[in-house]
């Protein structure tokens, strides 16, 4: 969380600052700064609370020349949102500016030193505590500020990515991280620093990742010299940037979310091309070609993710169990890092994960690697932290996700684990010919049926406006439509702010029963699947206590259509593949109750969409 953006060239700091933090407002959006060295070497630190557009409104008629500027978008951790918890944070004598995504847990000793030593606070930041104490240590040793900042830093526990500038040095930025994402843009006289690549491509396409502990001192006019916190000199390793700008504007759709609902089709294809033949009859991943041995030989295979990455992996334990024979655990990274889980290392863990950033899932797979398990990653954001720190793994390959509610990320990523099942299940022999060739050649159907299923967009919208007055929602599905419905939950809840609960159908005779009455609307997903006949029982059962039911069907369902007071009807499909399409009507669904209710669907509050810290 937290989006952090530098700039140090020729150009005037403030537009490319703005237009930057814009990119990343994803990231966090509940306060926004900047700072920069104004030409008359005057350093400026302007706040303000809300929107980087209200940082904008405040800033117009301000002084904001300078060639070097740092900025950030906050998602709040210690300290409301406010003008004066935004970032950057002032040192002391307002020599210094910093930035910082992460948290510095140890701030209260610190603060509590520095506090002693006459140093003042204007915030209840863990943030503003490593920039007085930059100062101190700089005062005090008569250092510059590289070895300040990294001696500072040698003495703080947490994480961060930080960027510093100094007004008596108008020619250098600072930044450093561990365990939050930062990269430099290298472009002709001019460099660039943000927390993802998307603020930078707009000017260069060569990038250097920063690794953990590593602190980058960027000066004009001389290569960027990147050392470790331990005094190693590292050598910069220059990428080039795959990613071009339309894939970051919103192309005509009022939303980024509604925009990525309808790249699905072009999505999906762009997961499986180059894996599937052109024949169509062959799956390769090269992370699992890499490795087969390993996969054939697994004892088990953990899942480990967040979120809506954690729904997919639980569609992944349904494919990888039913075709594989491999036993799968699907576990909360946040839990699993804490529990002292039993690993062992023929053990293979599956990381998911959209951004590649998210703070617990790195955790995990830490740990995972230090109890000797290989870890794969499925991550869609390219050279983000999950796919450096792990053994090997796929990409989703959907683009960027900017929408604050995932969507395509999910698809993509259930596509990616159809993908790993079949391949491992081949490689074991633990799947009949016929049904893998079945299964693959659907797996290629499935961007089409989705194409249809969009055409019912009007439809799920009139829908969508019956149902506004609603406060509490139930969805539920059973066997691969279980995970649907949590994720068909997730997705209400977090732009609408509607209460909703994702259930095995099954299991709301055992509690969730009770809530149900005329004006509780149950979202069921009852696609044609081998227990379609239970589904029907289930949804009796609700209408037998006058709930109002809006159900997910296949083409040429009778039954349902009868029952439900709506239904939403989509293409048949494979049981296993049924999730990549029932997910659809319910992303739309919720977009539109939504926008209806006239939330902020790309930018829900309280929410970030790279989930950074703990
Ligand atoms: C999805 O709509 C959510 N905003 C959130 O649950 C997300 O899936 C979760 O934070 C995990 O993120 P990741 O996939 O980037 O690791
Ligand atoms: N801990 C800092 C703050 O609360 C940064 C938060 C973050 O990176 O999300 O301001």
């Amino acid at each position: 969380m937290c989006g952090i953006v530098g700039y140090i060239g020729y150009r005037d700091a403030y537009p490319i600052l703005i237009k930057g933090l814009h990119r990343l407002e994803y990231r966090g959006y509940d306060s926004a700064g900047v700072a920069l060295i104004n030409n008359d070497s005057k350093l400026s630190v302007y706040k303000a609370k809300g929107k980087v557009q209200d940082l904008e409104d405040f800033a117009k008629d301000k002084n904001i020349t300078g060639t070097i500027g740092i900025a950030h978008t906050r998602w709040a951790t210690h300290g409301e949102p406010s003008n004066a918890n935004a970032h950057p944070h002032y040192s002391q004598s307002e020599s210094l500016a910093l930035i910082h995504n992460g948290i510095i847990e140890n701030y209260t000793v610190l603060k509590a030193e520095l506090t002693s030593k006459g140093y003042t606070f204007h915030s209840s930041t863990d943030t503003e505590v490593l920039v007085q104490l930059i100062e101190y240590i700089k005062s005090t040793n008569h250092c510059d500020l590289f070895t300040a900042v990294q001696l500072a830093l040698n003495q703080v526990i947490g994480a961060y990515a930080i960027a510093v500038i100094d007004k008596s040095d108008p020619d250098q930025i600072i930044a450093a991280r561990k365990s939050s994402p930062l990269v430099v843009g290298i472009g002709e006289d001019e460099f660039f620093l943000a927390s993802d690549a998307s603020p930078i491509v707009e000017y260069t396409n060569k990038v250097i990742y920063l690794e953990d502990e590593e602190i980058v001192v960027i000066r004009r006019g001389e290569e960027p010299k990147i050392v470790t916190i331990s005094n190693v000199v590292s050598t910069p390793h220059i990428q080039e940037l795959k990613l071009s700008l339309s894939q970051l504007e919103k192309g005509g759709y009022p939303h980024f979310m509604l925009k990525e609902i309808f790249e699905q089709p072009e999505t999906l294809q762009s997961c499986m091309s180059g894996r599937i033949n052109v024949e169509g009859t062959n799956v390769t991943l090269s992370g699992i070609i890499d490795y087969k041995e390993k996969f054939v030989n697994a004892r088990r295979i953990i899942i480990i993710a967040c979120g809506t990455s954690w729904h997919a992996g639980l569609i992944g334990e349904y494919l990888i169990e039913e075709y594989c024979r491999i036993p799968v655990e699907v576990e909360y990274a946040s839990e699993f890092r804490y529990r002292n889980p039993v690993i062992f290392p023929d053990d293979i863990v599956i990381a998911i994960s959209q951004s590649g950033e998210t703070a617990d899932s790195l955790a995990a797979i830490e740990l995972a690697r230090k109890a000797g398990a290989f870890v794969y990653g499925v991550c869609n954001v390219v050279g983000s932290s999950i796919p450096r720190n792990t053994d090997s793994g796929s990409y989703t390959h959907c683009g960027p996700e900017i929408g604050v509610a995932s969507t395509k990320a999910f698809t993509a990523q259930v596509t990616v684990l159809a993908m790993m099942a079949l391949a491992i299940a081949k490689e074991k022999g633990t799947i009949e010919k016929d049904v893998y060739l079945k299964i693959l050649k659907e797996l290629q159907n499935i961007p089409n049926k989705i194409k249809e299923i969009l055409k019912l967009n009007e439809d799920i919208k009139n829908l969508s406006s019956i149902f506004t007055y609603a406060h509490n929602f139930i969805y539920l599905g059973r066997g691969y439509s279980y995970p649907v419905a949590l994720e068909g939950a997730l997705k209400l809840k977090e732009i609408s702010y509607i209460h909703a609960e994702g259930y095995p159908a099954a299991e709301m005779k055992h509690g969730p029963i009770a809530l149900i009455d005329n004006e509780m609307p149950i979202v069921a997903i009852a696609t044609n699947n081998a227990i379609y006949e239970k589904v029907v029982s289930n949804i009796q059962e609700i209408k037998a206590r006058n709930g109002r039911v809006i159900a997910i069907v296949s083409d040429g369902d009778e039954t349902i259509k009868e029952l439900a007071d709506h239904y939403i009807q989509i293409p048949s499909t494979l049981e296993c593949l049924d999730p990549l399409l029932s997910t659809i009507p319910l992303q739309l669904l919720a977009y539109h109750v939504a926008v209806h209710k006239n939330r902020d669907v790309d930018m829900p509050r309280n929410l970030a969409k790279s989930v950074t810290v703990e």
